[in-house]
């Protein structure tokens, strides 16, 4: 859905940007934790579920602000195939905002491994426990995470081109707002 707008609204910008910071964190987080074997494995991973599960209710939260006031209009005179690509890539990003999570949860579950969050919130199990599933959604976790950071680096040089080729004000639909002072009256 669009809308008249010609920015996101002010929560919607305020998620996208604290959503973007824990997003690239859980990225570096994730192929951290795996590389190591020393004690910092257990609290990075600690860190790594609470911050995913954070995610996952602040994606909602965004699907739910983006159903009930949509996005501004991309202008008119870009062509269809960068349109389609802007419109997939979105999807893309709701799907992997909810489903990584989801996978990660999953994954933890099928292994019959405790879900503790925040050091004090145990989430129940959402799958049965099996060797194969757990299998099957590591490495969905694991190939989805380099689709997921993919995604990203093809979205910042998209918007890059509008910024500073195109020079559209696409960027600025998402940019904070800066209010200039007003003059004082003589
Ligand atoms: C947006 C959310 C998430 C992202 C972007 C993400 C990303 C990653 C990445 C990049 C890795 C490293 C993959 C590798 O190189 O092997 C990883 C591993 C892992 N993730 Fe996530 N993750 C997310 C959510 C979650 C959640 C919510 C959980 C659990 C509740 C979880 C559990 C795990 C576990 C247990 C591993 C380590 C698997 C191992 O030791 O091999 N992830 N994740
Ligand atoms: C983890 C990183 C990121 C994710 C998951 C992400 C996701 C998204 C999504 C889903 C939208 C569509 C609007 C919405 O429903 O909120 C969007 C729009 C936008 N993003 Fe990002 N973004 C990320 C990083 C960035 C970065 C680093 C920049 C700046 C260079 C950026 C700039 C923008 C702009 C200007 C828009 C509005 C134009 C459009 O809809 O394409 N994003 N982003």
């Amino acid at each position: 859905m669009t809308t008249s707008r010609t920015r996101f609204t002010a929560p919607q910008r305020l998620l996208h940007w604290l959503m973007a910071i824990c997003v690239l964190s859980m990225l570096f987080i994730g192929v951290g934790m795996v590389s190591t074997v020393a004690s910092k494995y257990l609290t990075l991973v600690q860190i790594h579920k609470s911050l995913g599960i954070g995610i996952l209710l602040l994606a909602l939260i965004r699907l739910a602000l983006r159903i009930c006031y949509g996005a501004p209009a991309l202008p008119a005179d870009i062509s269809e195939p960068m349109k389609l690509g802007a419109y997939l890539s979105q999807y893309a990003f709701y799907a992997l905002m909810i489903g990584m999570p989801l996978l990660g949860w999953g994954m933890m579950s099928a292994a019959a491994y405790p879900i503790v969050i925040f050091g004090v919130l145990h989430l129940p199990p959402i799958l049965p426990v099996s060797a194969k599933l757990h299998t099957l959604l590591w490495r969905a976790h694991f190939y989805l995470a380099f689709v997921f950071f993919a995604l990203i680096l093809l979205h910042v040089a998209a918007i890059l081109f509008h910024k500073l080729v195109r020079r559209d004000g696409v960027f600025e639909t998402m940019a904070p707002e800066i209010r200039r002072a007003k003059p004082e009256p003589k």
